[in-house]
């Protein structure tokens, strides 16, 4: 960040944490130019990132704002960070609401998800006002330190988003679960099922971060035995219905607010 402050307010929380970790070990930034608050007081950083309790000192000193603290806790939050790069991770909070309670120049929207903790989050992120080459640049490379990022042209997208990789590992833990339960129900030990849906989700999930999951498909498909089979059945009683309505449910909660 060269020369810059970057102070991240809830950073000892889930997401703050993972992202000041992963932001000091990559060296995107010297731990003597990170500052933290939260209101315990507790802080899991040695002692050259700085601490406060105290945001508007926080956002005095800092030339971009981190703010990562849940949506209920947003109306207890009173700063004026005038002049200042305000990056939110709040869902359901929309830019311009933002920018009225805290009054900062501009307001970038982010959507990272708990994948932050493996360094392998997807993090959509807004601006609603076009942003100079280096605040492009120092929104991107911050992400990037945390996975892989991507600017999206609408505030929307971060919203529906949201539902999709703001998720992070909550549709494979459910379909993990769902495995296990229906094995169980047709007379597998649990601990067999626990096994087999462990090799399903996170084997697979391993192979498909080198492979094209549709040819996957299209190949699994070609044999046209037991898991095509239950490939098809998933898609005639529709699956892909079940999962877009899902989605919209999510994103209608990050679109009106929490
Ligand atoms: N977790 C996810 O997977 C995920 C995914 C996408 C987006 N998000 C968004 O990321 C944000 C943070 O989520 P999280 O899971 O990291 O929450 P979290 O673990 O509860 O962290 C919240 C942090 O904020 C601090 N805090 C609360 N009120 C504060 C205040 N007034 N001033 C300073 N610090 C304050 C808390 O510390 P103290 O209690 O010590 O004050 C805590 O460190 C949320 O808005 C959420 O919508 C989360």
């Amino acid at each position: 960040m060269n020369h810059k402050t970057l102070g991240i307010i809830g950073g000892t929380g889930w997401l703050g944490r993972a992202i000041a970790e992963a932001l000091l070990d990559s060296g995107f930034i010297a731990a003597q130019r990170l500052l933290i608050s939260n209101r315990s007081g507790a802080s899991p950083f040695g002692p050259q990132v700085r601490l406060s309790a105290d945001n508007q000192q926080l956002v005095a000193q800092s030339d971009v704002v981190l703010l990562s603290i849940r949506p209920e806790q947003l109306p207890e939050l009173q700063i004026n960070a005038s002049g200042k790069l305000l990056i939110s991770l709040v869902a359901g909070v929309p830019a311009a609401t933002l920018k009225a309670a805290t009054g900062a120049d501009t307001v970038v929207r982010a959507m990272p998800n708990a994948a932050v903790e493996i360094r392998q989050s997807f993090t959509p992120w807004y601006s609603a006002e076009p942003l100079s080459e280096a605040d492009h640049s120092l929104v991107q490379r911050l992400f990037d330190c945390v996975g892989a990022a991507d600017q999206v042209p609408t505030e929307d997208c971060i919203d529906y988003l949201g539902a999709v990789s703001g998720t992070g590992p909550a549709y494979p833990a459910m379909l993990f679960e769902a495995l296990v339960s229906q094995a169980v129900a047709a007379g597998i030990p649990e601990h067999i099922a626990r096994k087999a849906a462990h090799g399903v989700v996170v084997g697979g999930g391993q192979m498909l971060a080198h492979q094209d999951p549709r040819r996957m498909i299209e190949a699994l498909m070609g044999y046209r035995g037991v898991t095509a089979a239950a490939l098809q059945s998933m898609a005639d009683q529709g699956f892909e219905t079940i999962l877009g309505r899902a989605l919209q449910a999510g994103a209608e909660v990050a679109r009106r607010g929490m």
